[in-house]
């Protein structure tokens, strides 16, 4: 047992297990020893299968109920006093009132399982940046997994000491095991009751009945971006939904750059990608979460409150991102993906070459052209961001890195020109307040669906987002000049027959060489009316063989799309009422103006 005399910490983890009856309880202390011990729990149950170690070292594949596949945004709640204070984006109900309802879930829904109490820093553990949580679970893969993904253990309650400054994170899979004894489900959970709940102003998390990514390793999205969401508002910082890169110039200048874009939409790929320009280095920061704030310089300053990647497997190869393939290549954990004969694992698009035979993810036998996709689209590796060859020395520094640009995107495969430039910050926060993109399989329903999704926030701000966009305009007004330039891209836009216009992966270092330089004042971009666009060569094309008509397209901005988009950007602003901050709509108003005089 841990040693704390935190009263705090002890009568709730004591609350907690009054109410929830486990068998025991065990306080993780993060040891190696600890995740093997689990590990090998798991394969024992038939959760895990330990894949080939002369292939994968030390890794396990596991295969999920196919009911709990990914995020459940329409069981996801903000549980603040005041239903306005959620705003029209969330789902709510009154704190007590959901409480209520999960405490009869909650009652005697670990007996027959252990209660597990992991003790976790979101960022280097000690950091002033750094923020403390406690997560309880009845899940040994929910321990296994924030062991990579958070800084995980004993260190943590030490640093807490007796401090009351920390989330109280509950988890349950929702699926006892009373009675008889019985055999264990290798991925127990509730298929019918999911609840993911967040007490912003108590700084609590509740969540029931599934044990998927965002929706169990609570350190994720619940805490990192909908409770931090809060926090920052409140002590004016921001916690968001980007990646952080590291950019080298072939002079040898730095530049740190983050982007948002939504769930499975390319920020691991983008994060960690080798540039197709010569002489230009990209290393990684953080793939999925900034948390930014103001240094003593007045810049931004950003840090990556995360320790692992929990990446989307579809798609990831040694030709679209081989140091995600290389940063999961042992010591990582696969989700429902598939499995070959020789005991690795296998997803779409992962090598040229389909295997001859495999075991789906729902564990039936599988060949090419059955007509099924072998892995989950939604299916994930869970890697230590340390194995990643191109993690940045400065990843873990507590201080943070500067960030020159926010880049703002999502999958369009029409409208959205390459890369637009914002005018100044205020511009930069229209843009993201008016990001759309397709939907992807990151989260349950509606794939391929445009919706507008502010900032890449909408599953993830735990406030009402009027009131964010706000933030975000006080934050700029706070900063000054000192902000970063803000862009916004579209590696997706298709032509009429569905092609893909943009080779994407490595080549969008041209994109991001351009950024850099804008940033430095030496490329030259013209006035447009959706926003600055790259002057005639500003862009560098060299060595890439795409016709001109296909460029054209690519940044071609019709006028009367634009118009059906201000239509539908006014639709999504009245849904914040008078919580829209008046300089939004002043945007909206000059961007309407700017196109009828285009
Ligand atoms: C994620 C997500 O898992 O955004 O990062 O869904
Ligand atoms: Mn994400």
């Amino acid at each position: 047992m841990t040693k704390t005399t935190n009263k705090k910490l002890l009568e709730w983890v004591d609350e907690v297990s009054a109410m929830c009856k486990p068998d025991e309880i065990v306080w993780c202390d993060g040891s190696k020893d600890e995740y093997d011990r689990l590990s090998k729990l798991m394969v024992d149950s038939g959760t895990y299968i330990r894949l080939n170690d002369d292939i994968r070292p030390n890794s396990f594949i596991c295969r999920s109920d196919p009911a709990d596949v990914a995020r459940v945004e329409d069981r996801t709640y903000i549980c603040c006093e005041s239903k306005e204070d959620a705003g029209p984006t969330n789902n709510w109900t009154a704190p007590a009132e959901i409480k209520e309802t999960l405490r009869g879930l909650y009652d005697g829904c670990m007996q027959g399982r252990t209660m597990f109490v992991i003790p976790y820093s979101m960022g280097p553990i000690g950091s002033p940046i750094a923020k403390i949580g406690f997560e309880i679970t009845d899940s040994p893969y929910v321990v296994c997994n924030m062991h990579i993904m958070a800084r995980v253990g004993t260190k943590v309650v030490e640093v807490l000491g007796d401090s009351e400054d920390f989330v109280r994170g509950i988890h349950s899979i929702g699926s006892p095991l009373t009675g008889e004894k019985q055999p264990d489900q290798p991925w127990p959970c509730n298929a019918e009751n999911k609840y993911i709940t967040h007490y912003p102003e108590t700084r609590e998390i509740w969540s029931y009945g599934s044990g998927y990514g965002g929706n169990a390793l609570l350190g994720k999205k619940c805490h990192a971006l909908r409770i931090a969401s809060v926090q920052a508002r409140d002590e004016g910082w921001m916690a968001e939904h980007m990646l952080v890169l590291k950019l080298t110039s072939p002079d040898g200048d730095v530049k740190y750059v983050a982007a948002a874009f939504p769930s499975a939409c390319g920020k691991t790929n983008l994060a960690m990608m080798n540039p197709t320009l010569k002489g230009w280095k990209v290393e990684t920061i953080g793939d999925d979460i900034a948390w930014m704030k103001f240094g003593e310089d007045g810049r931004l300053y950003a840090i990556n409150p995360e320790a692992g990647f929990f990446g989307v497997a579809p798609g990831t190869s040694d030709y679209s991102n081989p140091n995600a393939m290389i940063s999961a290549a042992k010591n990582s954990i696969f989700t429902n993906v598939a499995l070959t004969p020789e005991g690795d694992v296998w997803w779409e698009d992962m090598k040229e070459d389909e295997p001859e035979h495999l075991v789906d993810w729902l564990r039936r036998p599988w060949a090419p052209g059955c007509g099924r996709t072998a892995a989950h689209p939604n299916a994930r590796f869970t890697a230590p961001a340390s194995q990643c060859p191109v993690i940045a020395d400065e990843w873990e520094d507590p201080a943070g890195v500067p960030i020159s640009a926010i880049l703002f995107g999502g999958r369009r495969a029409t409208t959205q020109p390459l890369v637009i430039e914002a005018a100044n910050w205020q511009h930069g926060t229209f843009l993201g307040a008016s990001m759309a993109s397709e939907k992807t399989a990151a989260a349950a329903g509606g794939l391929g669906q445009l919706r507008f999704d502010p900032m890449a926030m909408l599953p993830f701000c735990g406030y009402h987002m009027g009131d964010y966009f706000a933030h975000w305009i006080k934050m700029g007004e706070k900063g000054g000049d000192k902000m970063p330039k803000v862009f916004y891209v579209n590696w997706f836009r298709k032509n009429t027959n569905g092609k893909w216009l943009w080779p994407g992966f490595g080549e969008n270092s041209r994109v991001l060489k351009y950024i850099f330089e804008r940033c430095n004042g030496t490329a030259e971009a013209r006035e447009g009316p959706i926003g600055l666009m790259p002057a005639d060569g500003a862009l560098d094309l060299s060595g890439l063989d795409i016709p001109a008509e296909d460029m054209a397209e690519l940044m071609k901005v019709d006028t009367a799309e634009w118009k059906a988009v201000v239509d539908a950007i006014r639709e999504h602003f009245a849904k914040f009422g008078d919580k829209l901050p008046a300089e939004l709509n002043d945007e909206l108003n000059a961007l309407e103006a700017r196109l009828q005089n285009a």
